[in-house]
This record gives C-alpha cells, sequence and structure tokens, in this order.
C-alpha cells in the first residue's frame, strides 16, 4: 500500500485473513489462470459470495450485486488504496486512484471532451478510417484481428485525436500493457512486462509535452487545463497519461473479444447481419461475457455489510468484473453469448468513477463494426487464437480470421 494511498483515511496495515469467508489458496494472478479468463475468475466467485485470497491478502468478490453496490460506495469503499497496491504503480496518481472532492474537480474539468457532443466531430473520420482497414483486412482474406484491424484501428483514430506524433504509436499499447499489470501483483507477468515497454515510456514521456502534441488537439486541450489555472499543472500532465494509458488496450481488447465471442457463437453472426441495429447488444454482451477491464479495487473505510458479506475496515476488495458478468444469480445461462440479451452489465464500472471513455470507446466500436457489416459477409477462425496475459486486462493477444466479403 502506498503512503499516499494510505493517508487519507489512514487505513490500517493489510489486514489478517477475513474470519468472515472462505479463504483460497489459489492464484487469480498466475498464467494459467489469466489464459482461461473470464472463467476461471467465475469459478472461483461463483463458490461464495466472497472469498478471501490468501495470497494477495484481499477479499475477492464478483457477485454481480455486490460489485454494483461497491463501485459507486465510494465513502465506504476508497479508491485511493487498492488491493495489491505497490510503490512501482504505473497507473497515474489521478481520478482513478481518487475520492470526491480531488477526483471532482479532475472529472468535472475533463467530463466536457469526452462527451457524445463533442465527440461528435470525429464520427467522419472514425468511418473512414474503418472503412480503410476492414478492405484492406478483406483485399488480404486472413488477418489477426487483434493487430490488423483492432489495434490498427484505433492506434490511428484516438492518437488522431488527441494530437500525438505518428512515429512509435505502436509503442503506446505496451504502455497501457504495463500500467493494467500493475493494477495486479508484481510478479513475473508485470516485471515482463515493464521490461518490454521500457522504450515505451521513454516514447509517451517524450510525445506527451506540450511541446510535442498538436496544438487544438485533445492532449493540448488537457494541458490546457493546466496552464490557465483550473487544475493544478502536474494533475493535467498525468491526466494525458491516465488517458492514454486506460483509452487503448481495453477498446483494441473490446473489438477482438466481440468478433472472438461472435466466432464462438456463429448464430449471433447471423443475426447481427440480419439487423446491424443489434450492435450496441453485440457491444453490451461483450462487455458482460469477455470485459476487457478484469478487476477494480477498493478499500473498505468501516466496517460494513453488503448483501449478506461482512467487510472489515482495511479490507482491500478486488471487484471482478469478469465473474460479474457470468453471475448465474444476475444472468440466465450466463455462459452463453446473445447479443439480445437484456440487463446492465458493469463492464464500464459505475458510480463516481463510471469509465469516462465509454462515449469515445462506443463510438470506436460501433465505427468498426458497422464497416464489418457494410463490407463483410462471413468471418471464420482461420487457426488458434491467443489470449492476452495480463494481470487487469482481459482477452485476445492474438485471433486469426479468415474473411469473405459481401
Ligand atoms: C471498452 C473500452 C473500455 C473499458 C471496458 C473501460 C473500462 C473502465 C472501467 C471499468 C472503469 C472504472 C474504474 C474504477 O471503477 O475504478 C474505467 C474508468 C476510466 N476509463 Fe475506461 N474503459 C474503456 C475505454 C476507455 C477509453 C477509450 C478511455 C479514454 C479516455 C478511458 C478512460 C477512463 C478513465 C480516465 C477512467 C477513470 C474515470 C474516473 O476515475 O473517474 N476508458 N474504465
Amino acid at each position: 500500500m502506498t503512503e499516499q494511498s494510505a493517508a487519507p483515511h489512514n487505513l490500517p496495515p493489510a489486514p489478517t485473513p477475513s474470519p468472515h469467508m472462505p479463504a483460497s489458496n489459489g492464484d487469480p494472478f498466475s498464467r494459467e489462470w489469466i489464459a482461461r479468463l473470464p472463467l476461471s475468475d467465475a469459478e472461483l466467485c461463483r463458490s461464495a459470495p466472497a472469498v478471501w485470497l490468501e495470497k494477495y491478502g484481499c477479499v475477492a468478490t464478483g457477485r454481480h450485486d455486490i460489485v454494483r453496490a461497491i463501485l459507486p460506495d465510494w465513502r465506504r469503499f476508497t479508491s485511493t488504496a487498492k488491493p495489491c497496491d505497490d510503490p512501482f504503480s504505473l497507473v497515474p496518481p489521478v481520478l482513478v486512484t481518487e475520492d470526491p472532492p480531488e477526483h471532482t474537480e479532475v472529472r468535472k474539468a475533463l467530463m466536457p471532451f469526452f462527451a457524445p457532443t463533442a465527440l461528435a466531430q470525429y464520427n467522419a473520420a472514425f468511418a473512414q478510417e474503418a472503412d480503410r482497414v476492414v478492405t484492406e483486412a478483406l483485399d488480404r482474406g486472413s488477418v489477426d484481428v487483434v493487430t490488423d484491424i483492432a489495434a490498427r484501428f484505433v492506434l490511428k483514430v484516438f492518437p488522431d485525436m488527441l494530437g500525438l506524433h505518428d512515429e512509435g504509436r505502436k509503442l503506446i499499447l505496451d504502455f497501457g500493457d504495463a500500467a493494467f499489470n500493475t493494477v495486479g501483483p508484481i510478479n513475473e507477468i508485470f516485471q515482463t512486462s515493464f521490461e518490454r515497454a521500457a522504450p515505451a515510456f521513454a516514447w509517451i514521456e517524450q510525445h506527451t509535452t506540450r511541446d510535442a502534441v498538436r496544438p487544438g488537439g485533445l492532449a493540448s486541450r488537457i494541458l490546457d487545463l493546466g496552464s490557465d489555472g483550473t487544475i493544478a499543472m502536474e494533475r493535467a500532465e498525468l491526466l494525458v497519461r491516465a488517458t492514454i494509458a486506460a483509452g487503448f488496450d481495453t477498446t483494441v481488447l473490446v473489438i477482438a473479444n466481440a468478433i472472438g465471442a461472435l466466432l464462438a457463437f456463429p448464430e449471433q453472426w447471423d443475426r447481427l447481419r440480419a439487423d446491424p441495429q443489434l450492435a450496441r447488444g453485440l457491444l453490451e454482451e461483450t462487455l458482460r461475457y469477455d470485459p476487457p477491464a478484469r478487476v477494480q479495487g477498493r478499500t473498505a473505510t468501516e466496517d460494513c455489510e453488503i448483501s449478506g458479506v461482512q467487510f472489515r475496515r482495511g479490507d482491500p476488495v478486488a471487484l471482478f468484473l469478469t465473474a460479474a458478468g457470468r453471475d448465474p444469480i444476475k444472468w440466465d445461462e450466463p455462459d452463453r453469448f446473445d447479443i439480445t440479451r437484456k440487463g446492465a452489465n458493469l463492464g464500464f464500472g459505475a458510480g463516481i468513477h463510471l469509465c469516462l471513455g465509454q462515449a469515445l470507446a462506443r463510438m470506436e466500436f460501433s465505427a468498426i463494426i458497422d464497416a464489418i457489416l457494410r463490407h463483410v459477409a462471413v468471418i471464420e477462425p482461420a487457426g488458434e487464437g491467443l489470449r492476452f496475459i495480463n494481470n487487469a486486462a482481459v482477452g485476445w493477444a492474438h485471433l486469426p480470421i479468415r474473411l469473405k466479403p459481401v
């Protein structure tokens, strides 16, 4: 736990095992476990409403109703201290690591940039780029949906919007990979990505300064919040990095995870083709079935009970969105992918920390799916996919597909 994060509530050091729940000696941050996500998380969390993770000294829960109750309850579950907190965290210490009033100040300043009305100006550019990426993929016939479609698209439209330098953009994904890894423990997965990300850290350092970003771009406008005194300059700089850390790998993954689910449930592709309006349902169902953001951390600030589970003041709590999406108490046949399913999922979180970039992620997703629906008649698997091994970001690292045009 970092000094900074523990201070606001003077929380005690990592607590002793909770007597209020069964303990597990499993390791949700091992490679074997992560390769089986989201089912491995779901199996752990179906075993009890909450489980004490012995290896990490924290509560794990993936019951939809408990996660839904805790996410917005910032008074009793602070975001300033999280399970696996450590001084090496690469998550920029702003916004997602804060409670009100600090959180409110930056969230309010940043919100207008990410409102659907403000983003509408980018629609045409997104549609044009999505068309280009999908038609090029069709020309090739066999492609990797992660690298050749999702990453290609996101690494063009979002950095353009931010006003980032063209050269070296691919490195942003390594930065995001390392940042999401620090949401979990400092394990071998983190170490490997941290070493790989060294050039990415240098790139981010060099290309997010006032002189490096394009005037008028989103990054420049966020930095303006610092120069005009709306927020401290240091916080404005952190916000640019927080936006980059949060906004790339997640969006690439959600596109790839949607296609992965359509391959596993081909009748859903037929339904989508028959009714392209279901693209929205495709996103919602992907956020439930294979959500890119795996786990959110909080720490209890007082003794309390949520849905019959006792939390003690100081308990670090890992909220598994992966498991909440597969909770059989909330969802009928949770392991079946159904783009017409009703019900609100937690893939973008809930409450004051609800994903700030969700309108942007929705726009990117819909641009690429619309282009696929316009140009592609058949999507087939073209080999074994490989899951992304990351402590907190979930989905496909590689997914070979074959496309046939309409
Ligand atoms: C499908 C893609 C995405 C998913 C699944 C996702 C998921 C999430 C989740 C679950 C949270 C809540 C964190 C918490 O409760 O502690 C969150 C917060 C956040 N997301 Fe996203 N996100 C996505 C895309 C983006 C994009 C494109 C951006 C770019 C701007 C972004 C920026 C943020 C920020 C800045 C926060 C912190 C908000 C706050 O603390 O008030 N996200 N996201």
